[in-house]
């Protein structure tokens, strides 16, 4: 029988890769002692087994966990989301008691972690959504840390999820997000940049690539080049390894011979689906959740293969200027999909009444999270100049680097036609960049469709009011004030 005297301050359900990393780490720091739980029992001997230095409390049932923990009780479940989750928050709601605190480490839907955190409430037990961000390396030496919950389960849990973050700057890569599933809502929002990103990348690659035929090796030195600018960010970093990286098998660049599907575990279309609730155009974050989905319809693409294409193969005249337009297109295009994510989050925290601090989330970003990168101090700048700025890509120093940027963004988007090379997000950003700043949009034209097969009515530029046009009649207008 465990000794079941309350020795530890913090606790952790599940440990396969991520929780075991992550009970390590919070094990490594002064003044943490954890217990560990895991359903079956194996997993939670291998761990202690395998890192005695670790000092884990081990515990065979939920009951001896809970009792292996002192007061208030704080224990972060890291098991798969949905109903595993659910059925570890019963467990802990049986097991703890009032002031205690539940975490949920796990990628999930916000509004599930509000309905959770009302629901433990209830029973006055603190419930917290807290993003993880930073894969398994992360959770081992310092994610980027993005917790909701109540400000009671902050007063305990900051200490020690502070003491696990990565640092940037000097700062601790964590924060109080704001209440019940604001926690949640921001990591969903870090994906959904992170899919955007991850796509633009790809498709810069690709436009290198089959634009000017350099080799993955040859554009790993790129990407690894562009990663000492503006550009400087782990997504950069990595994607000159995986260009580097040559398939022992075949002797053949890694990159040629993985199937090209890509897989999504469903945060990015998380955060398109609540944009789209929420009426934030998240088009840079949209076309990479649906350049995902359409890459992974083989059946359709074979079908389509034999469509018609550019007459001549496409190559680029000037390599080294190509290349340079492509890296301004991409931050360009970068800006833009980080002002949507940013707009969603300003959108969310109205709709479900969060004070989010956006320029802290920029801080915690910084660092430990799979989107960390020197340009999220350009954000936390903008903020911090103008907390009310009513779009990132608008605050002086964006604008400035969009400006530079445009004439080369025009120019990649051109070739990316006239190569027929699909790049859906360098094109879509660059059509909301025209949107935003159109002077009138053919929105008019729709209102007036609209007006005429549904008497939707319309607002006129020269006065106030509503109005309707009698399409079926003598085509008058009328005031709207009462169409239907
Ligand atoms: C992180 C990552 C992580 C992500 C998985 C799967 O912040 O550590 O964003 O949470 O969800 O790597 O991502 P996909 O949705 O691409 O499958």
């Amino acid at each position: 029988m465990a000794d079941t005297t309350a020795q530890a301050n913090i606790g952790v359900v599940g440990l396969a890769v991520m929780g075991s990393n992550l009970a390590r780490n919070l094990a490594s720091r002064e003044g943490n002692t954890v217990a560990v739980y895991n359903r079956s029992h194996e997993k939670t001997d291998a761990l202690v087994a395998a890192h005695p230095e670790a000092g884990f409390v081990p515990a065979a049932t939920v009951e001896e966990f809970a009792a292996s923990l002192s007061r208030p009780r704080a224990a972060i479940i890291m098991v798969k989301a949905g109903a595993p989750t659910d059925a570890v928050i019963e467990q802990l709601t049986q097991a703890f008691e009032p002031g205690d605190i539940i975490v949920d480490g796990g990628n999930a839907l916000f509004t599930d972690t509000i309905r959770r955190e009302a629901a433990v409430r209830a029973t006055g037990i603190n419930f917290v959504g807290a993003g993880i961000s930073g894969g398994e390396e992360g959770a081992l030496n310092g994610p980027s840390i993005m917790p909701g919950g109540s400000a009671e389960a902050w007063e305990t849990l900051g200490p020690i999820l502070t003491s696990i973050a990565a640092v940037a700057e000097g700062e601790p890569c964590v924060t109080h997000v704001g209440t019940d599933g604001a926690g949640h809502f921001v990591k969903m929002i870090h994906n959904g940049i992170e899919y955007a990103d991850m796509q633009l990348i790809a498709e810069a690659y690709d436009l290198i690539r089959r634009g000017t035929g350099k080799s993955p090796v040859e554009i790993a030195d790129i990407f690894a080049e562009w990663n000492t600018g503006e550009l400087e960010s782990y997504l950069i970093e990595i994607t000159a390894e995986v260009l580097r990286q040559v398939d022992a098998a075949t002797g053949q660049p890694l990159v040629d011979v993985i199937v090209d599907q890509a897989g999504a575990k469903g945060t990015g279309a998380w955060t398109v689906q609540t944009a789209l609730e929420l009426g934030i155009p998240v088009s840079g974050i949209a076309e990479a959740v649906f350049a995902r989905s359409l890459s992974s319809k083989p059946a359709q693409r074979a079908a389509a293969a034999d469509l018609p294409g550019p007459a001549e193969a496409w190559t680029v005249d000037d390599p080294d200027g190509f290349i340079e337009d492509v890296r301004q297109a991409l931050y360009a295009s970068k800006i833009i999909a980080y002002s949507q994510g940013f707009d969603e989050i300003v959108a969310g925290a109205e709709q479900y009444g969060w004070d989010i601090d956006k320029g802290e989330i920029a801080k915690i970003w910084r660092g430990g999270c799979i989107i960390r990168a020197q340009f999220l101090n350009r954000i936390t700048e903008a903020y911090a100049e103008d907390p009310s700025l009513v779009a990132l890509l608008t605050a002086p120093y964006f604008r400035d680097a969009l400006t530079g940027a445009e004439a080369a963004w025009r120019r990649v988007v051109i070739a990316a036609v006239q190569g027929g090379i699909p790049a859906p997000a360098f094109a879509s950003s660059l059509a909301y960049y025209d949107g935003l700043r159109a002077d009138r949009l053919p929105a008019a034209l729709i209102q007036g469709q609209r007006d005429f097969f549904g008497a939707h009515t319309y607002r006129r530029i020269d006065r106030e009011g509503t109005f309707h046009t009698l399409w079926s009649g003598d085509r008058t207008e009328v005031s709207a004030v009462d169409t239907h």
